[in-house]
């Protein structure tokens, strides 16, 4: 039978959701599940086919983004064609054709006037209600993070086939022949991702605030345990407690000072230093970071002759930035690291670990992250490069957190080799 393996999978799926824990390793899992149900039904063809309607029914959903069409119906109140029509500037008679797609795609359900399913003839005019997938459209934040995730890049990303085929492998392993600022016409100035951001501010606004919302994964690594530690001599509370190296506006560093919350509420005297690292434009400029008990410096640790401004911390906190950058980089961003140390400092790695080729997991997430780091100049990687990567500048893992939520982020812990601190966490 042709569906066998389709109920089969089906039959496994549903044992597995009757038992589902909530968590989002096991939601990845399972939506992987619904996924492979679907490809057993579909032919090799129709599979194709089914990404490029989803990724023409993507068009139609920027349509509707950009010309505020899920903005214009409130989210308890369904209104007419018209009435959308009015509020976006286009005639009811063009909007209606392209809201049938994503209405298929449960962005939209329709309405009769007195609020009962239409009937069959429909009953006229209609109209048109949120959904839970049209109302996730709805807003500002929405909207940042969809322009920063899709319409931004995608102008320019969509021409990754030329930027490989115009490009030598080590060209397209280099952070300062990233394809952004290739399709930006700025490669001739060897920007990297960030600096060539920085030049297009409309993006960089939309990419600063969607960094700031984003859902955000980490680690367990058990920060109010070593601050309890360290806090209790004397040495330990004179020094910085965590530098946040290219920390961006700050997000960790708050969760950190939240996690530090009980400790700090037994003896409100021991107050951590923290310290916020990042460039200029990003942590200070028109709105600059203001955090409570963290101190800003400005640092770049690619300028000439740069050195890690903060010395003998207890612990570098690196999150998401030595993914941007290839090896080489990524070292002289650790050796400056290295150099500030004292015997007993560690460094927190904040990253994804891939598996190895053979066991690709079911988030498809690290994955698509790889391939925009590719086009921004940097990679995920697996244990064996994280090992490497750090052995390289005299570090070793000590220990890997995983995270508590099932996020695929972990924090890798390591310190100098030969001159581990106390394991006591
Ligand atoms: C992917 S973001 C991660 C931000 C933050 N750690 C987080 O997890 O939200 C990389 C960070 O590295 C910073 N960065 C890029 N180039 C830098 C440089 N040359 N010196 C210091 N920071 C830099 C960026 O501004 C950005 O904040």
């Amino acid at each position: 039978m042709a569906n066998a393996a389709a109920i089969e999978k089906t039959e496994k799926l549903l044992q597995e959701l009757r038992v589902y824990d909530g968590s989002s390793s096991t939601q990845a899992a399972l939506i992987h599940q619904l996924d492979e149900i679907r490809n057993s039904l579909q032919q090799p063809r129709e599979i194709a086919n089914y990404y490029i309607k989803k990724g023409l029914v993507l068009i139609i959903i920027n349509t509707c983004v950009e010309l505020g069409v899920f903005d214009a119906v409130l989210p308890d109140t369904p209104a007419s064609a018209e009435d959308i029509a009015d509020k976006v500037g286009v005639d009811a008679s063009i909007l209606t054709r392209f809201l049938r797609a994503p209405m298929v795609e449960g962005f939209f359900s329709l309405a009769a006037p007195d609020g009962n399913k239409p009937q069959n003839p429909p009953s006229s005019p209609y109209l048109y209600r949120h959904t839970p997938a049209s109302l996730s459209l709805r807003g500002l934040p929405a909207h940042t993070w969809w322009r920063t995730a899709l319409t931004l890049p995608m102008s320019r990303f969509w021409r990754t086939p030329d930027y490989i085929r115009s490009h030598s492998t080590a060209e397209l392993q280099d952070s300062r022949h990233n394809a952004l600022a290739w399709a930006m016409g700025l490669e001739s100035e060897g920007l990297t991702f960030f600096e060539a951001l920085d030049r297009d501010k409309q993006y960089a606004g939309f990419w600063w605030s969607a960094m700031g919302m984003a859902e955000y994964g980490f680690g367990s690594f058990p920060w109010a345990k070593l601050w309890e530690d360290v806090s209790r001599k004397q040495d330990g509370r004179d020094r910085v407690f965590v530098v946040d190296v290219g920390g961006g506006r700050g997000k960790r560093l708050v969760e950190i000072i939240r996690e530090l919350g009980e400790v700090k509420d037994k003896e409100p005297s021991l107050k951590p230093m923290m310290v916020l690292e990042d460039l200029g434009g990003v942590i200070g400029g028109e709105t600059p970071v203001s955090i409570e008990g963290v101190k800003n410096v400005v640092y770049d640790f690619f300028q000439q002759g740069a050195e890690q401004p903060v010395k003998g911390a207890h612990v570098y906190h690196l999150r998401h930035v030595l993914h941007d950058y290839y090896d080489e980089k990524a070292r002289q961003i650790l050796k400056q690291v290295v150099d500030a140390m004292r015997p007993d400092s560690r460094v927190i790695l904040c990253e994804y670990i891939i598996p190895e080729e053979h066991d690709l997991g079911h988030e498809i997430f690290p994955y698509v992250m790889d391939f925009l780091l590719f086009l921004a100049g940097g990679l995920e990687r697996t244990h064996r490069q994280w090992q490497q990567l750090l052995d390289s500048v005299g570090l070793e893992i000590m220990n890997i957190w995983p995270s508590k939520d099932g996020h695929p982020e972990v924090d890798i812990e390591a310190c100098l080799k030969d001159t581990k601190p106390e394991r006591s966490l």
